[in-house]
This record gives C-alpha cells, sequence and structure tokens, in this order.
C-alpha cells in the first residue's frame, strides 16, 4: 500500500508521515511544491529522507500556480463575502492536482493531508481528489488520531525519534497557509473578533502609517484579462506577482481582517496580507471599465458571487466552475490596454487608463459640443417610455411610497 501525502516538511505533516507508516504500515511518498510560501522546499528532502521515505517529489509550482489558478479567478474580479481574495482557496486545487497525479505515476492508492476536520481545506483538498480520481482513498490524519493538543503531537515526536530540530523552531502563535497570492492568519489571540491583530503579526506589509510619504506609480499592461507587463517590461504571470507583492507591501497595501462563514458552517476570524492581488483587483477593473459592454460587464458581476462561493467551497474541478470560467473567459477577449496605477499609505487607486479596444467615446460623452454625435432630444422619449409604467401606476391612484 502506498499514500501521497502534501508534504510541507514542517512539524505537523512530518508527524503525519511516521504516523501513516505506523497507523496504515504503508509506505508514504511525499509531495512538496513551491507556490510562493516564501520558504525553501529543498530542506523537506532530507526530512522526508530521515523518516524513511524513499520517494519524495520536490516542485516548483509558481509560474503554474498563478498562470492556471490565480489569473483565470481575478478575470472575474472574485472576492468572496465582499472581502476575501480566496488566496488559500484558489491554491488547493492544483496541490490536489499534483497529489493525484503523483498517486498514478508512482501507483498509489490514497492520498493524506494534514488540514483538520474542522475547516474548509479538507473539502477542497478531497473535492478535488475524488473529482480527479473517482476511486481514491484519503486519509486524514486528523480527523483519525488523538494528538489533539502541541503536547501530545511534542510526546510522539520524541517516542518516535523525530529530528529535534522539525520541533525546535519556534511555532507562530497563528495557523498560517502563504503562497504568492497571499499569507493567512487564524487563531491564536485572533480567535476574539473583538482582539486586534498586533503589528508584528503582519509579514508581507508596513502598516499605512509608516508607509513612505511619496506615492509610487506603476503602469500595469493587459492582455485579456491578465497583466504581462509591469512598467513596460513583459513579465511572466508569477513574476509580476511578485512584483506586486513587493510593491505592494512596501505602501502598506492588501490587508484585511473578517470573520467568514467556512463551508462546514462556523464563523472564522482572519487576517490576510493580499498586496499584489488588491492591486490587480483595482487595476483589471479599471481595464474592464473601458473595454467592456455594459450588459457583459453587469451580467458578470452577477456570476462573480457565485463563482467565489465555488472556489471558497472547494469546486474548481466541477462541471459549474468550468462553466463560468467559460463565461468569464469570453468576456476577455478585448480587455487589453494599459492601467497607470497610483500606490499609497495603504490604497491602490486608478490614476488613468487607455486601450485600443476601448468603447470610450470622447465625442459622444463630452459636456461640450458635441457636434451632433448624441442627439439630446432621444432622450426624451427614452425617459417617457420607461416611465410609462410608472406613470399609469401612479395615475390609478397607487401608492408610491
Ligand atoms: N480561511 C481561509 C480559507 O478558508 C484560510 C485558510 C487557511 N488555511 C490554513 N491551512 N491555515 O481559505
Ligand atoms: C484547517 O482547518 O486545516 C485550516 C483552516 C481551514 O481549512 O479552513
Amino acid at each position: 500500500k502506498k499514500v501521497v501525502l502534501a508534504y510541507s516538511g514542517g512539524l505537523d505533516t512530518s508527524v503525519i508521515v511516521k504516523w501513516l507508516q505506523e497507523s496504515y504500515d504503508c509506505e508514504v511518498v511525499t509531495f512538496t511544491a513551491d507556490i510562493g510560501q516564501g520558504e525553501e522546499v529543498e530542506p523537506a528532502r532530507a526530512k522526508a529522507e530521515a523518516l524513511g521515505v524513499k520517494e519524495i517529489h520536490i516542485e516548483d509550482l509558481r509560474e503554474e500556480f498563478v498562470r492556471d489558478y490565480v489569473y483565470p479567478m481575478f478575470r472575474a474580479n472574485t472576492i468572496y463575502e465582499g472581502e476575501y481574495l480566496l488566496g488559500t482557496s484558489i491554491a488547493r486545487p492544483l496541490i490536489a492536482r499534483r497529489l493525484i497525479e503523483i498517486a498514478n505515476q508512482t501507483g498509489a492508492d490514497a492520498i493524506s493531508h494534514g488540514a483538520t476536520g474542522k475547516g474548509n481545506d479538507q473539502v477542497r483538498f478531497e473535492l478535488g481528489a475524488y473529482a480527479l480520481k473517482p476511486g481514491v482513498k484519503v486519509i486524514a490524519p486528523w480527523r483519525e488520531w488523538d494528538l489533539t493538543s502541541r503536547e501530545k503531537l511534542m510526546a510522539y515526536c520524541q517516542q518516535h525519534d523525530i529530528p529535534v530540530d522539525f520541533s525546535s523552531k519556534k511555532k507562530s502563535p497563528y495557523s498560517m497557509d502563504a503562497n504568492l497570492l497571499h499569507i493567512s492568519y487564524e487563531g491564536g489571540i485572533l480567535e476574539d473578533p473583538w482582539a486586534e491583530a498586533e503589528e508584528e503579526m503582519w509579514r508581507w506589509s508596513v502598516s499605512p502609517e509608516v508607509a513612505p510619504d511619496t506615492p509610487t506609480y506603476i503602469e500595469l499592461t493587459y492582455e485579456k484579462g491578465d497583466i504581462v507587463a509591469i512598467d513596460g517590461v513583459p513579465m511572466r504571470p508569477h513574476e509580476v506577482l511578485e512584483k506586486l507583492n513587493k510593491l505592494g507591501g512596501d505602501n502598506g497595501i492588501g490587508r484585511l481582517d473578517i470573520v467568514e462563514n467556512r463551508y462546514v458552517g462556523m464563523k472564522s476570524r482572519g487576517c490576510y496580507e493580499t498586496p499584489g492581488g488588491t492591486i490587480m483587483l483595482r487595476a483589471h477593473r479599471a481595464i474592464e471599465s473601458l473595454t467592456l459592454d455594459r450588459e457583459e460587464a453587469h451580467l458578470k458581476d452577477e456570476l462573480m458571487p457565485k463563482y467565489a462561493e465555488v472556489i471558497y467551497n472547494g469546486y474548481w474541478w466541477s462541471p459549474e466552475r468550468r462553466m463560468l470560467q467559460a463565461a468569464i473567459d469570453e468576456t476577455q477577449k478585448n480587455v487589453s490596454g494599459v492601467v497607470r496605477m497610483k500606490l499609497y499609505k495603504g490604497s491602490a487607486t486608478v490614476a488613468g487608463r487607455r486601450s485600443d479596444q476601448s468603447l470610450f467615446d470622447e465625442s459622444i460623452a463630452t459636456f461640450e459640443d458635441d457636434a451632433g454625435a448624441y442627439d439630446q432630444k432621444d432622450a426624451e422619449g427614452f425617459i417617457k417610455l420607461n416611465a410609462l409604467r410608472l406613470r399609469i401606476a401612479a395615475g390609478k391612484g397607487r401608492k408610491q411610497d
């Protein structure tokens, strides 16, 4: 028997390696990916070897992550419950896919992960896994074992000679998850929704109060809804996001503190840092404002909350997600041009936008003489006919308030 484990190299998933070997008497294959979490992934190799793992997969998935998951999601201006940019949610389908591909390659019939039984991540990993390999067996140690506290976990390490350096690193007081799109913080003092996050918690951004007093201007070039260059320099998707994270973080952009509804039913308080994503969301709306038809734009906006929920709840690998994606991508054909952004003390504002595909017509919109481009008399009938049903109702004495 063989099981592929999503392995971070940290204490928890190291314990899981041993626990799987013991409880299931199986061979563990580890999979560790660089998706821009900002930690070296190569050390996971020696750690896995020390735990007796023979098949170790370590991959750089940064470009794929941004190109095939983050970018498609941003074409829809996706946000969950009006605020969350889905940084963790959007990484899970990629991990699920690689787990299954590695299972197929290595002849494993099971996958395993380190998500708890209380959260969204278990749902996302497992829905993805089942969608891609219907007969797969899923092992979720956190739902099975009795290592329910830090102390029990440590004791398990001692008993099983799990090398000390796994546990020596000072444990962050938060449950964190990081990738190129965001860092999330949950747990610890954040479990009290009234308690303000301490300044030291934030890792990617300075606080807006201490951000530079002079604004930073940047130009983002869009092609079919995706950023392809910054300040005229062509970049690959993950390079774009890396650069925007740096610029955004330096200017105090992208901090968020929310209480959200988890798919499993509970409310959860989380803090998020999404500097690059926050800039991208604003800028993308700006280029769309020039290039999309009104009805197309409005319908797209109606679909967005549904699309966000599909991703949040873990249904990336589903017919409804593909259906929505096809509609969203169809709208992006003409979403090309340049947006000029001003980054300043926590805010990312639009300073200008231009596009060869622009539908903005100055000769029509002008407050000056439009030389007959628009006949103001047409507006009279337009308004009167639209008011017809209102006038009929009022004429028949219907109450209007
Ligand atoms: N609440 C966020 C979400 O559901 C973040 C989850 C963070 N996950 C983690 N393993 N720390 O997408
Ligand atoms: C977890 O429970 O493993 C993290 C939080 C989440 O998945 O929502």
